[in-house]
């Protein structure tokens, strides 16, 4: 059986100080083209399928293009979730601050570990992700959408920093303002909900 993606509705999400309105409309639209074309390869290839071509080298090509696409699709709807006008502290005594104080020793150390990671250079994303079987959390940067993710672990929050996330606001060289205002926007509820 096959079906299609919806794109989510994240219009809702603006009014976040110094990332701008046209900004999160410009991603929202970049994040509907992820499920667009999700949703095209994936058509493609169940025809491939249903035509006995899967033997042939655009099956495997397109496979191997299918994660970029669902990846992209996956951790944009993880990070509009995640953002929050004003943002939510990590709730205290939860679950999520547990783990962080259990990896990181503090609030403070976990959040200056994933800016650390926030900063490297290229495009990608900051992740905290938990292993499913031991519980523990850490920060990890995602090459693109799909280079980096552990397979089975939990995103726990999700941050883009991929250049697009503030080309409308900010210069290719001003990632640090976007780092600015992302931060305190970050929803900890939402991380919280995640956590086992
Ligand atoms: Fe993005």
């Amino acid at each position: 059986m096959s079906f299609d993606y919806p794109v989510r509705d994240f219009s809702a999400l603006k009014g976040i100080p110094g990332l701008s309105d046209e900004q999160l409309a410009v991603h929202r639209k970049l994040y509907e083209g992820y499920v667009t074309n999700a949703n095209q390869l994936r058509r493609e290839l169940d025809a491939m399928r249903a035509n006995g071509q899967m033997g042939s080298l655009a099956f495997a090509e397109l496979n191997r293009r299918l994660p970029f696409e669902l990846d992209g699709m996956v951790l944009h709807e993880l990070y509009f979730e995640n953002l929050k006008p004003g943002g939510e502290p990590i709730p205290k005594g939860g679950k999520f601050e547990k783990r962080v104080v259990e990896r990181f020793g503090s609030v403070a150390a976990y959040v200056e570990d994933l800016k650390a990671i926030a900063k490297m250079r290229g495009v990608g994303w900051a992740l905290t992700l938990q292993d499913p079987n031991t519980g523990w959390i850490e920060n990890r940067w995602i090459s693109l959408h799909q280079d980096g993710n552990v397979a089975g672990h939990t995103v726990l929050l999700a941050l883009d920093v991929w250049e697009h996330a503030w080309s409308v606001d900010h210069k290719p060289t001003e990632r640090a303002k976007y780092l600015d205002a992302v931060f305190p926007a970050l929803d900890f509820a939402v991380a919280e909900s995640r956590t086992r």
